[in-house]
């Protein structure tokens, strides 16, 4: 399987720093990708970056989807209006939208659920905070979060992306090590892999303070598939090292 290599510009970017970026990447694609690339970009911007990437490599996502399908939801995006601009992923479930919006483990099911009924990839993300890694709860909180996303999405699970990031390695510069990141990952996919046979086979990302240094480490794990990466995604030339350490 390819990996999936992702950015996550969070709320990050302007139309000039944006377009500077993107023609960086196109620039130092050089030899063709051995990958799949995609950008999760901010909503306002997406129109620009679809635009930028048309016929390139690069495919686009949302960091956000709706859980509703239309209606009185101001502020919201929902899955059609993001396949209507010719996005490919969303982002669901991320910790900063757990965190700071509230987000279930039911809405992120949902938000997955929506995202699926309009062909939008949705990368579920998933992981622990400090305190229960510390508590010796992080295969608990991990499969807990993805049994909710498994039970509304049936037989579809095996269309979706998993992220594995733990909260404790966000851009604070502290990674998971290859072995931490990969004894959750084997958890995560036994997980899947009980739910289908065919769902052993959905990518499964490592996300948190991913970088060119460590990325190929973390990339040479048997159940890694690719990578989430923020900070180190907003820089040419390390988001194309890290393409680079997936090819
Ligand atoms: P980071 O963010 O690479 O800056 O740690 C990853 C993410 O939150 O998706």
């Amino acid at each position: 399987m390819k990996k999936l290599i992702a950015g996550n510009w969070k709320m990050n970017g302007s139309l000039a720093a944006n377009e500077a970026l993107i023609k960086g990447l196109l620039a130092g694609a050089t030899t063709p990708w051995n990958c799949n690339v995609a950008l999760c970009v901010p909503s306002v911007y997406l129109s620009q970056v679809v635009a930028l990437t048309q016929g390139s490599p690069i495919a686009v996502g949302a960091q956000d989807v709706s859980q509703h399908e239309s209606g009185a939801f101001t502020g919201e995006q929902s899955a059609v209006m993001l396949r209507d601009l010719g996005v490919r992923y969303a982002i669901v479930g991320h910790s900063e939208r757990r965190q700071y919006h509230g987000e279930t483990d039911v809405v992120v099911a949902h938000k997955a659920q929506r995202a699926l009924a309009s062909g939008i990839t949705p990368i579920v993300c998933v992981g622990e905070t400090l305190a229960e890694r510390e508590a010796g709860v992080t295969e608990e909180v991990v499969k807990r979060q993805l049994a909710a996303v498994i039970h509304v999405n049936g037989h579809c699970i095996s269309e979706i992306v998993v992220a594995y990031e733990p909260v404790w390695a966000i851009g604070t510069g502290k990674t998971a090590s290859p072995e931490q990141a990969q004894a959750v990952h084997a958890v995560l996919r036994a997980q899947l892999h009980a739910a289908s046979a065919q769902s052993a086979r959905v990518p499964l990302l490592y996300g948190g303070s991913m970088n060119a240094a460590n990325a190929a480490q973390l990339l040479a794990q048997p159940d890694i598939d690719g990578g989430l990466v923020g900070g180190a995604s907003l820089k040419a030339a390390d988001f194309l090292s890290i393409i680079a350490a997936a090819s």
